[in-house]
Parts: structure tokens; sequence; C-alpha cells
């Protein structure tokens, strides 16, 4: 059955057992059915290099990457804080779809989360990332922050993430971002 809405989440950490690829993967237990959300990869794409930015000849990785975004009704974008900033690798992947002739990112709804073992939840990473996408024309949910702190002790024995609280404010966030597709799409 065609799903009603598209989300695409995006990642900011490329480890294997990151905490905030795991809240993104449990992200599709809390969404209601009508909604359909599909994984980005960004680790294969390369570092941008305005010569490699070829408009017929783009880097396969760019072109497959660009095209899950152009699909897209809104995103959830989860990312560690890298020394009190947005990591490098999330950076890169922003900057390659801002560069695309097709817009794949302009004018769509964003949730933004992230998740730490410190104590400040990404809060800072956080308030560079949300003015990140006002430039790249998103519409960035403001309510309810989602800032996972103490990552590590909220997954159970079999990797469930089990924080109740960072639970309601992902489900009431994504009310939020679900309420501004539907606006945009009258
Ligand atoms: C280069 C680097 C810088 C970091 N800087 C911060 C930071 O500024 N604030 C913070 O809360 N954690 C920081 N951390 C710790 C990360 O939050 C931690 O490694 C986290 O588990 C990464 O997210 P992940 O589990 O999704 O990969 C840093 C980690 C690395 C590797």
């Amino acid at each position: 059955m065609q799903k009603e809405i598209k989300i695409v989440g995006i990642c900011g950490s490329l480890r294997k057992d990151s905490y905030n690829m795991k809240i993104l993967k449990s992200v599709g237990n809390l969404l209601p059915d009508n909604l359909e959300i599909n994984i980005a990869e960004i680790a294969e794409l390369p570092m941008y290099n305005e010569d490699l930015d070829i408009p017929d000849n783009l880097p396969q990785a760019v072109v497959e990457f660009v095209n899950i975004l152009k699909n897209a009704d809104g995103f959830v974008i989860i990312s560690p804080e890298y020394n009190y900033a947005v990591p490098s690798v999330l950076k890169n992947a922003l900057d390659w779809a801002s560069r695309s002739k097709d817009l794949p990112l302009s004018g769509k709804p964003v949730s933004i989360m992230g998740a730490t073992p410190g104590m400040s939840g990404t809060a800072r990473m956080q308030v560079q990332l949300q003015s990140l996408c006002v430039m790249l024309n998103m519409q960035p949910i403001a309510k309810p922050d989602v800032l996972i702190n103490a990552v590590h002790t909220k997954f159970d024995a079999n990797g469930n993430f089990i924080d109740e609280q960072g639970k309601q404010h992902i489900i009431k966030n994504l009310e939020n971002l679900v309420r501004l597709i539907l606006t945009n799409k009258k």
C-alpha cells in the first residue's frame, strides 16, 4: 500500500554501533501507519569539492543521495555533537544536497534530534544545525526539543530504546512535522 507521507532520515554518525542511528531506526516504530521512513546513507559521499560538482557527471553516491531526498516530503536529521558542532559528515551531505539544481531540501519540514552520552543532549550542535537548515530554506520543527543525554543508559539488553520521556518528545516532534507536511500539501 502506498504510504501517504514520505520521510527521509539522515544520521550524522557513521559509527557501526551509533546510538543516533539506533534511535533513528526506532523512529519507524513511533510513526503513524500512513508514514514511511527511509534512511539516506551518507557514508559513501565524497568530500565536497567543486571540481566534482559537474551537473551531468556527478559522483554516483551523490546522484543516489539526491534522488532519495527529492522524493521526501520531510526529514528527520539526528546527529551527535562533535566538538560543540555539526559533524563534518553531516555538513558534507547537506553541502552536496544544497548544490543540486533539484533543490531536494528546499521548502521541506525537518525534525532535528540528537543523542550523546554527555549531559547537554547535543544542544550546541542543534543550534548550528537549525540555522544551517534555515539557510537551506528548510522548515525546522521548533518544539519540542529532542535532546537525548546520557544515551548510553537508555537502551535495554536487546538494544531497544527505553527512554520514555525521550520517546514522548520524539512522538510530539514528529506530530508537528506531519502537521506541517500536511499543511504544505494543501
Ligand atoms: C570528535 C568527537 C567530538 C566529540 N565532541 C562531543 C561534544 O562536543 N559534545 C558531546 O556531547 N559529545 C561529544 N563527543 C562524544 C559523542 O557524543 C559520542 O561519541 C557519541 O556516542 C557519538 O554518537 P554516536 O553514538 O551516534 O556515534 C565527541 C566524539 C567525537 C568522536
